[in-house]
């Protein structure tokens, strides 16, 4: 099933979702396959153009984007088999740097957690009243180690890990991104509430914006409704979570139903479409 047929490259990684393959000595390949997952579980049966999907919409805000930092994308047909093409995205390979680099601008799942339970978010004190998705008087960042282990870390933890000049600019262009993005996302009826971003560095030690970005895998997708509230299964994987909390799913293989499968792509091509859509 999950034969990509691309023998002919070395395999590097396969995650949840994206196999990352060594193109050449400068370049990797990286193929976001059409599995899902939840709840940290991948499941066998597949989700049908769910990896063509999540490609072309990194792909759209690489390039959107690349006047604000550059980024790993290499607009460049790879020379692989021609049904992996709209999943396949040709990029410069780059030593990854350690640290996911992670911007909130509503509050949200584990700083949600995290602020109901000690009044702070990566240890710092964030002031009373929030609910769930307000929006933060400004974005904050709030980077995590990349590893089997995620941990959310401080500024000056990363600044120990990574140095102080390749941090900062690190924080700034992960908030120029995310502005830029949030106000883009915005007027077309979503909102960014909080995203990932991963660095790289080049041979001459430039940052390189690497990986995924903007996509309802590393990213909040919400959908803003007319009376103000949040919709908050519109495009992103909660519906499917949602699912299974409500069939009482106990973390085995299941035959998904193919309306919940139908119902997910349609979700991942209305933010697709939204995102991309002039106006
Ligand atoms: N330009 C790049 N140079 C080097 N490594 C890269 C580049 N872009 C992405 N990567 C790495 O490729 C991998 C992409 O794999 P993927 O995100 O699917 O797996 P993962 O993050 O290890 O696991 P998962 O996402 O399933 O938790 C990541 O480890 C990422 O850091
Ligand atoms: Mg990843």
């Amino acid at each position: 099933m999950n034969d990509l047929n691309v023998d002919s490259y070395k395999k590097l990684y396969s995650g949840k979702i994206r196999d990352v393959y060594e193109y050449d000595q400068q370049h990797l390949l990286i193929v976001t396959s059409d599995r899902i997952s939840a709840f940290d579980f991948v499941f066998k049966e597949e989700v049908l153009g769910k990896g063509s999907l999540l490609n072309k919409m990194s792909i759209f805000w690489f390039k959107l984007t690349n006047g604000i930092i550059r980024n790993h994308y290499i607009d460049k047909k790879p020379k692989i088999d021609s049904n992996l093409i709209s999943r396949s995205m040709l990029v410069k390979k780059t030593k990854v740097l350690p640290v996911e680099a992670i911007v909130r601008g509503h509050i949200a799942g584990s700083a949600w957690k995290s602020y109901q339970e000690h009044g702070s978010i990566n240890g710092v004190q964030i002031s009373p009243g929030l609910s769930e998705y307000d929006r933060f008087m400004e974005p904050i960042f709030t980077p995590s180690t990349k590893g089997n282990k995620d941990e959310n870390i401080s500024i000056s933890k990363m600044k120990d890990m990574l140095g102080e000049e390749v941090s900062n600019k690190i924080i700034k262009a992960s908030f120029d991104l995310y502005n830029f993005a949030y106000e883009y996302s915005k007027s077309r009826g979503i909102i960014i509430a909080d995203t990932k971003f991963e660095f790289g560095l080049n041979d001459n030690n430039d940052l390189i914006l690497i990986d995924e970005i903007f996509t309802p895998d590393c990213s909040r997708f919400l959908k803003l409704d007319a009376d103000g509230s949040y919709d908050l299964d519109a495009f992103d994987k909660q519906y499917f979570r949602n699912y299974l909390l409500a069939s009482n799913w106990n973390k085995n293989q299941i035959k998904i139903p193919s309306e919940i499968k139908k119902n997910l792509m349609n979700k991942y091509q209305i933010a697709y479409d939204l995102i991309t859509k002039k106006v």
